[in-house]
């Protein structure tokens, strides 16, 4: 990652330093707004961290690392799990949170730009946490802010958090993520989560297989990043073709939120649902994750399988992001 310290972008004045924070480490002080800042040996911090956050809340539940630092969660978008578990890092690690999490009840009502929404913010927050229906919202907010911005999803763009801790998950659960092969599947278009995670993935020796009806394929620009990153890449419709070599099922809903036109998004809504009868032709140490919320794409019948870890990943998700912050903040 080219490490560049936050400047306000209006009068290029460096943010100043409370007495005791250390200056070093990878993220410190930094927006986080795409998984392209990010490199291998990036990971492997936050992971280290994150094991560090899960090992902490295992023995004492929260303790006062962030202390008297304020997070704020501004988001334009529904979201459960990321504004929860950005909640909870906060508050398990001692701080606290301005919660914006219905915009409609805020001054962006009456029409209150993202900029001046953000810089109004930043003077009670020491970082915000955005979710917004447009792509590259984060980076407009980044060129607005003086305090770090968190990118929890811009539109069909990127979810950087998410990726990582989706990929702390493969870890997790696999032990190691190079060797893997990775099935892609649903609505690889739209899915912000996906586009994340295959840059991600890119970092490593993975194989990726994409499976999505025709109108949902993976965005072309983003094959042919990847192809020139030498990752072995594969499309089809057919889960059938690729299940079998598949290590992680990672399940898209359709987001029926994207489409402009609701007759499409009615012909592809329910391409694929995962039951117990197609996890009997997979790998019995398959490793199947979805970022939620799921509307019937995994069948309910699924949940007892020991390969179905998307509940497991809601957890790592904090103490992912319990890492996030402390690396953000400087305390870790
Ligand atoms: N995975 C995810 O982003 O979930 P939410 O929309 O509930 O935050």
């Amino acid at each position: 990652m080219t490490p560049t310290l936050l400047t306000n972008s209006r009068n290029g004045r460096t943010n100043h330093l409370p007495f005791g924070e250390k200056r070093d480490g990878p993220l410190f002080n930094q927006h986080i707004l795409s998984v392209k800042q990010f490199a291998h040996h990036d990971l492997e911090q936050i992971f280290a961290v994150a094991d560090e956050m899960r090992m902490m809340v295992e023995r004492v539940g929260s303790f006062d690392l962030l202390k008297g630092k304020v997070l704020a969660v501004l988001f334009y978008e529904p979201s459960t799990r990321t504004s929860s578990s950005f909640i909870a890092a906060i508050q398990r690690l001692g701080g606290s949170v301005i919660p914006i999490n219905e915009v409609k009840y805020s001054s962006v009502a009456k029409g209150e730009s993202l900029p001046d929404t953000i810089r109004t913010l930043e003077a009670y927050a020491d970082v915000i946490v955005l979710r917004h229906p447009e792509t590259g919202a984060a980076e407009l907010a980044a060129k607005y802010a003086r305090k770090p911005i968190i990118n929890a999803g811009d539109g069909v763009g990127e979810h950087p958090t998410q990726a990582l801790l989706d990929l702390f998950t493969i870890l997790k659960e696999r032990g190691k993520i190079d060797g893997a092969t990775v099935t892609m599947l649903g609505d690889l278009k739209y899915g912000r989560t996906v586009h994340s995670l295959a840059r991600l993935l890119s970092l490593y020796n993975v194989k990726l297989n994409y499976v999505a009806p025709d109108l949902l394929k993976m965005p072309r620009e983003l094959v042919q990043e990847l192809h020139a990153r030498y990752i072995a890449q594969s499309e089809t419709n057919s889960l059938e073709e690729v299940l079998g070599e598949t290590d992680v099922l990672y399940v898209t809903r359709v987001q029926k939120e994207r489409f402009a036109n609701l007759d499409e998004y009615e012909a592809v809504k329910n391409s694929y649902v995962i039951t117990p009868e197609i996890l009997a032709r997979a790998k019995s140490d398959m490793v199947l994750m979805h970022p939620l919320p799921r509307v019937g794409e995994i069948s309910e019948a699924v949940d007892s399988d020991p390969r179905a870890a998307y509940f497991r990943q809601v957890e790592y998700g904090m103490y992912v992001r319990m890492a996030l912050l402390a690396m953000v903040l400087g305390k870790a």
